[in-house]
């Protein structure tokens, strides 16, 4: 197990477009498992490579509860419906909680790590959090797209967690 240190905006390598990932090898596995524990020790729910420095394509959502980790390697979105609303914050922004209008709906095709496409639906916070995590392999960041800052002090104990 390995934790490797989070990137903080500002950081040119947070605003770059990622490169779509070829091999599906070891060092992919080994990225995903770092990425993973990364997010798990800094109580993240989500997590995109070029947070822990590096430019490809890969992501990890994992809401806790039960739910199932979602790798996301190659991520395309296929379609999205509704808006909502909610509270957002970063791994690479500590202290800096927002709102942010993203769809309700969301469905993507990306790859497993043995290069395996799949299609997912997600709805709700899982949908915020896999476009949150889609945005960072675009170089886009959450504060460009806060409508409102939200004080910490406004939060519910709960969304403290609620880092992506
Ligand atoms: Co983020």
């Amino acid at each position: 197990m390995t934790i490797r240190t989070v990137v903080k905006n500002p950081n040119e390598i947070l605003t770059r477009k990622t490169k779509k990932v070829t091999k599906f090898d070891q060092k992919l596995s080994t990225l995903l498992e770092d990425m993973y524990d990364t997010m798990i020790d800094a109580d993240g729910i989500g997590i995109a490579a070029p947070q822990v420095g590096v430019s490809l394509r890969v992501a990890i959502v994992d809401l806790g509860e039960g739910e199932e980790i979602i790798e996301m390697i190659n991520p395309e979105v296929l379609e999205t419906e509704g808006l909502e609303v909610e509270v957002e914050g970063c791994l690479s922004f500590p202290e800096l909680y927002g709102e942010v209008e993203r769809p309700f709906y969301v469905r993507i095709k990306a790859q497993e790590r043995d290069g395996t496409w799949y299609e997912l639906e997600a709805e709700d916070y899982e949908a915020r959090a896999i476009l949150h995590e889609i945005d960072h392999l675009d170089g886009i960041l959450f504060d460009s797209k806060i409508i409102r800052v939200v004080d910490p002090s406004e939060l519910e104990p709960l969304e403290e967690d609620e880092f992506v």
